[in-house]
């Protein structure tokens, strides 16, 4: 399978990407690192475990990473995933521990091995790039253990924390703007799966019920009561898998339309902070032009998707 590690801040459809990515037999997950983000790094490691146990995948490493963004204080998205982060559906916590190792010591030992041995992993954050952005700076020769980054992550239209800025990278801007920047410097190619195409595979209420009756206590279980919680909160009668898109773009990425742009991070604006700016005018070929004279800092946008064949692919 295609070895990959996940990012985290379970995170309702964080959950629904860990199902994903444990159990579907084209991938290989060896890592998963916490972060905080939608919830508390405690509670985000406590979930993230409980999912694996679920899965069985027990040899998959968990570690904890930053408990905060770089410079601003955690902000936590409980309103949209719950008090306890994973929709507060008091499903059984896990008995196995987390790796004793800091998440970028985790993520650094996991790639430096698959180097030596010749492999490129998939490196897939799904939450705010803390703890990306400090393993590009500390370790940049991590880059010859990844094949890509494809992140959950910014919009090229509409934000969601604010009017402007998606979540994951409203919440920490600067890690966002670091892993950008290293990434271009060290060759890593990057997939923004942003808000554009985030919310578009949806599951639906009756499609959750069966995956719940058909497995009540698995992983069908949980991922039908994720779904049935957010369709409750929200008051619809489907549910986005969120994350779990990104994963889904691992797999079979024919399903998603991308199309190269220069994107940066909007650091300083009042109203704008967090945004990415995805540069859609005609260079002409030369798509990398700036009148700043910034680094060139191009990235793969996903403007579009085919959102039911990521839901059922995730059913
Ligand atoms: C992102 O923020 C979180 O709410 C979700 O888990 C997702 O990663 C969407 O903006
Ligand atoms: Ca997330």
């Amino acid at each position: 399978g295609i070895p990959l590690i996940l990012d985290v801040d379970t995170g309702v459809d964080d959950a629904c990407a860990l199902l994903l990515a444990a159990l579907h037999p084209d991938l290989d997950l060896r890592a998963v690192t916490c972060v905080g983000g939608n919830a508390p790094l405690a509670d985000v490691v406590r979930n993230t475990l409980a999912v694996l146990a679920t899965t069985a995948r027990l040899d998959v490493p968990v570690a904890a990473g930053a408990d905060r963004p770089l410079l601003e204080d955690p902000v936590d998205a409980r309103h949209v995933h719950g008090q306890d982060g994973m929709g507060d559906l008091g499903w059984p916590l896990a008995h196995h521990q987390p790796d004793e190792r800091h998440a970028v010591e985790l993520l650094r030992d996991v790639l430096l091995t698959a180097a030596d041995t010749g492999e490129r992993i998939t490196l897939v954050p799904l939450a705010p790039l803390t703890n990306i952005a400090l393993l590009l700076r500390t370790y940049p020769t991590v880059a010859q253990g990844i094949s890509r980054i494809i992140f959950m992550g910014g919009a090229a239209a509409s934000g969601n924390a604010t009017a402007s800025a998606e979540f994951n990278v409203f919440h920490d801007p600067e890690a966002a703007a670091i892993v950008l920047d290293a990434a271009a410097d060290l060759g890593i190619p990057v997939t923004m799966y942003g808000l554009d195409v985030f919310y578009r595979p949806r599951v639906r209420r009756e499609e959750a019920e069966a995956m719940i009756a058909r497995d009540p206590h698995g992983p069908g279980g949980l991922g039908g009561r994720l779904i049935r919680f957010q369709c409750e909160r929200f008051e619809t009668d489907a549910a986005t898998i969120g994350d779990a898109g990104a994963v889904c773009a691992v797999i079979d990425g024919s399903k998603l339309a991308t199309t190269v742009l220069p994107v940066r991070v909007e650091l300083a604006g009042r109203y704008t902070r967090g945004r990415t700016i995805v540069d859609h005018r005609d260079w002409s070929g030369d798509l990398t032009h700036d009148p700043h004279g910034q680094s060139d800092v191009v990235v793969d946008v996903a403007l579009d998707v085919d959102a039911s064949a990521y839901s059922r692919l995730w059913i």
